[in-house]
């Protein structure tokens, strides 16, 4: 809901929970207030020291600006013809759009919401118009901004936020982020913000591993099911920075394109849209700010085909981790046979099928089907596999090339190198430019050559390395700075033309396991792989962290080996089983190796999955254990609190009682997959909990739907 108030210039955005308040002040400068728990009133933003008054310096800020008295790092950053930076942005009209505001060229939460357009102007002509998006029931609140030149002479924007947001709470708020590497992403650290900058990003084209374009604050009291926690997302997939200030006026978060490398020229008339931040706030700890952003990503983020959660999600096999690139035709016929008896509905096949590709040292940027290893070509091998009545699904990287291929030999320059230097080969490859047109049209024109000919139901996008040499042969020195930013709007058109042409088509995005896991490509694709690390015990660790953000349904997380191909640890078939249910739920292993027998008893779970996949997909998800290294507990319920499927993990599972604080009161019914069916009453589940078995040996794992049969009476 919106409040503006024109006479006093008072602005106040509203959700079921929250409130977000803004003013302009009698200076004509646009004073951020408040943003928390909802309320009527407008807030002062109070400072812990000293007096606002009409110090810049100790004034909340909807965009602050620099070269104007506000001393905090200026994240903004226009330069003008002159030589000068700094902009003395004042009010200059407040709009209700006619809906939620779309970025051209840009993922943003869609479908319904209300907007409004605030606008700032500087004598100078330049004029920014802040967007905000409002999505009442699921209490998110969006940002952008559109920056636009209406003076008569260039503007380098040198630093370009999508928003700010000023919190008068000062030391007593602490910062968490979500970091790791390769096979270990996105681990939440909590820590006391400090005095002055700290910052969480990328300078790696893509968001990386090391860190995710999400962040949280909080206050130092708050915990999983209590206290004030601001949760701030980034819809961007490129150089990003999450950047928090400490300063006498309180703490200023700061999220966008990344400035390092970032210089985008504003001719007269021309305008820049930053990518979208959101943001939602919780009072009741990190349980609720996480399941509020589930449902803002899963309802208003998500293409269309695949929001709904009803729509069955197909449980499939993928090759990697059961071929690598050794493989044939008779092989994978014979892979997709036992995956048939399993009861798995689609057949991936991954890396390693086209041209001379036997390792990962050549062929990327040559997609047609190696004949050594499919004589029939793609469409030879999905014919049979669509005989054993599996569906088909294939593996690409189109932003990669390696030198051994005949894309590269052909168009050297295609590839991102700074001339006269070497260029860095990751993994054996280059990436390619895909700021530039005429590449991103080649390699669409190949991929659509593979898809057309024949029925492809899913496509996982993969892209194995970060950007570096990044430097663009199609654009003069003066704009190199805009190469990152034009390489991620093309990798969105990219997707966005896929996506179109093939409207029914199952996209999963992954990057060398999850270093692109953000809300950027979410809005393109509905899932994404977690992580190369399939290992349960892992996996509790990494998808625990994923989901402060994230929901379980774009989780990419599937059934493997023991012991596991990364850490060499064994695990049970059932934490195995948890690990893969609370994610997209997939196989990724050699399941020839498996007797009809064992095949047989993989079917209870992919049975499991067909039963309450709907629930797994749309349910509230409740962190009842954090991961302890040693195991952890969660449950995904129904929003009417009516049933739920609960996991236990490791040593949680020692006799003890799990308590389900989501579970309606009236009779329950508990049932785990082949175990006989149990009853409880709601209350008692609830304030004791479920009995969990006692279990020992590898990683041992508990898995159950419960439902409420009756409620009470
Ligand atoms: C990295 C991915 O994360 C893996 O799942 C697999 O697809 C390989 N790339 C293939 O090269």
């Amino acid at each position: 809901m919106l409040h503006i108030d024109r006479d006093s210039g008072f602005i106040a955005l509203h959700t079921a929970h929250t409130t977000y308040q803004m003013q302009v002040d009698g200076q004509g400068r646009l004073v951020h207030l408040y943003y928390g728990a909802r309320c009527e009133a407008p807030r002062p933003f109070a400072p812990p020291q000293g007096d606002p008054g009409c110090w810049p310096n100790l004034l909340g800020m909807e965009w602050p600006a620099p070269g104007i008295g506000d001393n905090r790092y200026p994240f903004f950053e226009p330069e003008f013809a002159d030589g000068t930076i700094a902009a003395d942005l004042r009010f200059a009209g407040v709009d209700v759009l006619p809906e939620k505001y779309a970025l051209p060229g840009l993922p943003a939460f869609r479908y319904g919401g209300e907007g409004v357009c605030v606008s700032l102007r500087d004598d100078t002509g330049l004029r920014v118009e802040l967007l905000y998006g409002v999505f009442e029931e699921c209490d998110l609140i969006t940002r952008a901004a559109v920056i636009k030149n209406d003076g008569a002479a260039p503007v380098i924007l040198r630093g370009a936020p999508s928003a700010v947001l000023d919190l008068p709470e000062g030391a007593g708020l602490d910062l968490v982020t979500f970091d790791g590497a390769w096979a270990a992403e996105r681990t939440p650290h909590r820590a006391g913000v400090r005095p002055g900058v700290q910052s969480v990003g990328s300078v790696g084209g893509i968001p990386t591993h090391a860190h995710n374009p999400f962040v949280a604050l909080c206050r130092p009291d708050a915990g999983e099911d209590h206290g004030d926690c601001w949760g701030a997302a980034l819809v961007y997939s490129g150089n990003y920075r999450c950047q928090c200030e400490l300063s006498a006026a309180g703490v200023r978060l700061s999220l966008g394109i990344e400035p390092y490398h970032f210089a985008w020229t504003l001719a007269p008339g021309e305008h820049f849209v930053t990518p979208e931040a959101a943001f939602v706030f919780s009072a009741e700890g990190f349980g609720a700010m996480s399941r509020r952003l589930h449902d803002a990503i899963r309802d208003h983020l998500l293409p269309a085909p695949w929001r709904d959660m009803r729509k069955p999600r197909p449980v499939l096999i993928n090759s990697w981790e059961a071929c690598y690139f050794d493989f044939d035709e008779p092989r994978l016929f014979a892979l997709a046979a036992a995956a048939k008896k399993a009861g798995i509905d689609l057949f991936v096949l991954d890396d390693g099928w086209f041209k001379g590709r036997d390792a990962d040292n050549s062929s990327l940027g040559d997609w047609v089907a190696d004949p050594r290893k499919l004589p029939g070509g793609v469409a030879g091998l999905c014919a049979k596999i669509n005989s054993l009545g599996l569906d088909f699904g294939i593996w690409i990287e189109p932003e990669a090339v390696n030198p051994d291929s005949d894309l590269y030999r052909a168009h050297p320059d295609w590839a991102l190198h700074i001339p006269g230097r070497e260029t860095l080969p990751i993994r054996n490859q280059y990436t390619l430019d895909f700021s530039r047109e005429e590449v991103r049209r080649e390699i669409f024109r190949q991929l659509c050559a593979v898809l057309d000919s024949c029925p492809v139901r899913y496509v996982k996008w993969d892209m194995n390395r970060s950007l570096a040499n990044v430097y663009s042969a199609a654009l003069p020195a003066a704009r190199q700075g805009e190469v990152y930013h034009r390489y991620v709007l093309g990798v969105y058109e990219m997707q966005q033309k896929l996506t179109g042409r093939y409207p029914d088509l199952l996209l999963e995005n992954c990057a060398g396991g999850g270093a692109r896991f953000d809300c950027g490509m979410l809005y393109y694709s509905p899932q994404i792989w977690c992580s190369d690390n399939t290992d349960a015990l892992d996996r509790l660790s990494i998808q625990y962290g994923t989901s402060f953000c994230y929901p379980p349904c774009v989780m990419g997380a599937h059934f493997s080996t023991v012991p596991n191909h990364i850490t060499g640890r064994a695990a049970s078939v059932e934490a195995r089983m948890a690990a893969a249910l609370s994610g997209t739920f997939g196989f990724e292993l050699d399941l020839t190796r498996y007797t009809d027998a064992q095949l047989n008893d993989l079917r209870p779970y992919v049975d499991f999955y067909r039963a309450h996949g709907a629930l797994l997909r749309a349910g509230d998800l409740w962190r009842l254990v954090p991961p302890t290294g040693r195991g952890a507990a969660w449950a995904i319920a129904a929003k009417d609190g009516g049933e739920a499927v609960v996991f236990a993990v490791g040593d949680v599972l020692d006799g003890r009682s799990l308590p389900l604080p989501f579970a309606a009161a009236g009779r329950w019914r508990a049932a785990a997959p082949g175990a006989k069916v149990e009853e409880w009453e709601g209350e008692t589940l609830r304030r004791h909990g479920l009995p969990l078995p006692k279990a020992g040996g590898d990683l041992p794992g508990y898995l159950c739907w419960v439902c409420r049969a009756e409620p009470a009476g």
